[in-house]
């Protein structure tokens, strides 16, 4: 099994294979994350981690495991009245479970989820995957290591990366290339930078510490490394489910 849900689940059951195979639409995912911002943020906050023990942006619950659990917990209310019930309509109910599952989508993409055992498949073979990022201690450090990737990226997020990856850049994790005064070229990976240094792994994978004064040249590059892939909807859907059960609890 690959994900464990943060919760009491360490069963046979999962969140994850719930959502497995489910596409929640943009148009649901909007109008859950209305209903949410009225109905649900003054208690559970603005990114739904408010309650103890329970993250809703990240699927982290307490006995909710499926969909209809959650139908059920909202519906009916639980903890003795600390959650009352609610009585919303079906969009509503349905735009709900799909903004929660989705990991609270701020862009409001549709997102895919298919099988993530298909998708460790395709990580460490097909897709190539494995050859530059690092799971669970195994791989490169070239690139991001992805081993808690589902914990601090959306689905849509994750999926973005692979679809639309020049979108999905951030400012970290950047390629870069730097000549110091000693004439040494390296090129790396930018893991952190302040004013007057730049650390960075290089690429034979030693994490480096530069002092700016001593470069003579320092690019970051703008490009995304990947692009967009030419993978299927089906296999992108299950690579995204195989990110979003890296939650480094493996
Ligand atoms: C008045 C405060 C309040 C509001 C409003 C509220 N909740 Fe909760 N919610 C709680 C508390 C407190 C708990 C923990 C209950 C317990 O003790 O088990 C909880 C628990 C949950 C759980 C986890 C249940 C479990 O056992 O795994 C889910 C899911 C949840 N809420 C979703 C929602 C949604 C969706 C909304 C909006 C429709 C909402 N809540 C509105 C207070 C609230
Ligand atoms: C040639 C090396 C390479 C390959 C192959 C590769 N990636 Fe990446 N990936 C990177 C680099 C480098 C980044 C950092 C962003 C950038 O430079 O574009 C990245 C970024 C990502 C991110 C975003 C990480 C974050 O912090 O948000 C995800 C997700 C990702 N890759 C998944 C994959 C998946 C899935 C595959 C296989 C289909 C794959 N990558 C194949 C190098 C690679």
């Amino acid at each position: 099994m690959f994900y464990i849900s943060l919760g009491l689940c360490l069963g046979s059951s999962n969140s994850l294979a719930q959502m497995s195979g489910h596409t929640y639409t943009s148009q649901d995912i909007e109008i859950g994350s209305r209903a949410y911002v009225m109905q649900c943020a003054l208690c559970h906050g603005p990114d739904g981690g408010w309650v103890d023990g329970i993250n809703l942006a990240i699927g982290q619950f307490r006995t909710v495991v499926t969909d209809d659990d959650l139908i059920r917990v909202i519906s009916e209310g639980i903890g003795g009245g600390r959650m009352p019930a609610f009585d919303l309509s079906p969009a509503d109910l349905q735009g709900l479970i799909a903004f929660i599952r989705t990991g609270f989508e701020p862009e409001g993409v549709s997102v895919r989820l298919g099988d993530a055992a298909s998708g460790q498949k395709l990580f460490e073979g097909k897709g190539e995957c494995s050859e530059c990022h690092r799971v669970n201690g195994h791989g490169p450090r070239t690139a991001p290591d992805l081993s808690d990737i589902g914990l601090i990226r959306t689905p849509g997020a994750l999926q973005r990366s692979l679809l639309d990856p020049a979108s999905a850049l951030l400012p970290i994790n950047r390629p870069v290339t730097i000549v110091t005064r000693n004439k040494e070229t390296i090129t790396g990976r930018r893991l952190n930078e302040d004013t007057y240094t730049v650390q960075l792994i290089d690429s034979k994978e030693r994490l480096r510490s530069l002092a700016k004064s001593d470069l003579i040249s320092y690019e970051v590059s703008e490009t995304p490394t990947h692009e967009p892939t030419t993978l299927s909807g089906d296999e992108v859907a299950d690579l995204v489910a195989y990110l979003l059960a890296q939650r480094g609890l493996l």
